[in-house]
């Protein structure tokens, strides 16, 4: 699985995205070290609290489903913007892919960052 494939995952889970409030939608495809792929969207509500990031439920989707082990993480705004991961989403993912990368589209191009790099000192028990 390449880089690009992997983001086209993303794009098309961007579609499912419920984003009435926002009307920004992302779409998010994680992939596990056996090749496996678990895409998600983001998922709003009316109490705004809520709503969940497109990263946490595929990452919610693959463990729900007995998956632990990850590697990377494709992430994609349905308007072809730059979609940075916010906080609570590095932090889930220092927690099931710490070594993993986090790949994003940057004007159009595909950028490749380590978690590590986005969130150098991640909370850890
Ligand atoms: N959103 C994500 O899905 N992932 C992120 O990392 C940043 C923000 C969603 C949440 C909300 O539905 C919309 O983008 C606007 O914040």
């Amino acid at each position: 699985m390449t880089k690009e494939e992997l983001i086209v995952c993303a794009r098309k889970a961007a579609t499912k995205a419920y984003a009435p409030y926002s009307n920004f939608t992302v779409g998010a495809a994680l992939l596990t070290r056996q090749g496996k792929v678990y895409t998600g969207c983001n998922i709003e509500n009316a109490s705004y609290g809520a709503t969940n990031c497109a990263e946490r439920t595929a990452i919610f989707k693959a463990v729900s489903e007995g998956e632990r082990d990850f590697v990377a993480i494709a992430i994609v705004a349905g308007d072809g913007s730059t979609a940075y991961p916010c906080g609570i989403c590095l932090q889930v993912m220092n927690e099931f892919l710490p070594e993993g990368e986090v790949i994003l589209e940057e004007k159009g191009a595909i950028a490749a960052y380590s978690l590590k790099e986005l969130l150098p000192k991640g909370f850890i028990l």
